[in-house]
């Protein structure tokens, strides 16, 4: 990272309500990606859940009903949800959680923070904290279509430090993890321009 451009140490000062304040990026990506997103997570039913960056927990409302989730964020004061979260790194995952596993770890639109290094420990740790047959659930930006318009703004205008993956590369990354069963939707942004996938894996 540069040291003009920021991670996820800009939410240190948001509040959960200014967070949820939405600008053009929430309606020409993440509304266009919800219509594929939130059915995904909506079907999980009786599951132990690690939600993974899960800031105020637009995504974590939708599993309460029906599954017991834990949290993991460097930014645990955004989270007003009856749930637990850990302060860290999501790439020291299995050290946060003790010996505790899970049936899934999700994670939305969190890896954008991550270089292809930093992606790499993310894998690592989520299969390390899941039990044996479990589900990572995550996004990835495409560096191609609006995804790269996406970063391009964050990068440049906003100087946030975000990063994209090619999908063979996001494969790669989870096969070195030990995923062996990888499933990757693409979820399109305004006029159905990609931009991000949904990555399943077991
Ligand atoms: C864009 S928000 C996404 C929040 C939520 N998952 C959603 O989809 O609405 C990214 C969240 O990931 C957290 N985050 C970013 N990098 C992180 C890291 N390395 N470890 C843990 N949390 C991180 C931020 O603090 C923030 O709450």
């Amino acid at each position: 990272m540069t040291a003009d451009k920021i991670g996820h140490n800009r939410y240190v000062n948001y509040t959960p309500e200014s967070y949820e304040k939405q600008g053009i990026m929430t309606w020409l990506c993440r509304m266009p990606a919800d219509r594929k997103l939130v059915p995904a997570v909506s079907q999980i039913k009786g599951k132990h859940i690690l939600d993974v960056g899960l800031g105020t927990g637009d995504y974590t409302r939708l599993l309460l009903d029906n599954n017991t989730v834990v949290g993991v964020d460097q930014n645990p004061h955004l989270c007003k949800l009856a749930v637990k979260v850990h302060k860290g790194d999501a790439t020291e995952l299995s050290k946060l959680v003790g010996g505790e596993k899970f049936d899934i770890v999700l994670s939305t639109w969190m890896t954008d923070y991550f270089n292809g290094e930093k992606l790499q420990q993310f894998f690592n740790e989520a299969k390390k904290v899941l039990k044996d047959g479990g589900t990572l659930m995550t996004t990835t930006i495409r560096p191609n279509g609006w995804g790269l318009i996406y970063l391009f703004l964050a990068r440049y205008w906003r100087r946030v430090d975000k990063h994209g993956c090619a999908k063979s590369k996001v494969v790669a990354k989870l096969r070195q993890a030990g995923f062996t069963e990888i499933e990757l939707i693409n979820l399109n942004s305004w006029l159905g321009i990609p931009w991000a996938c949904l990555v399943i894996a077991k």
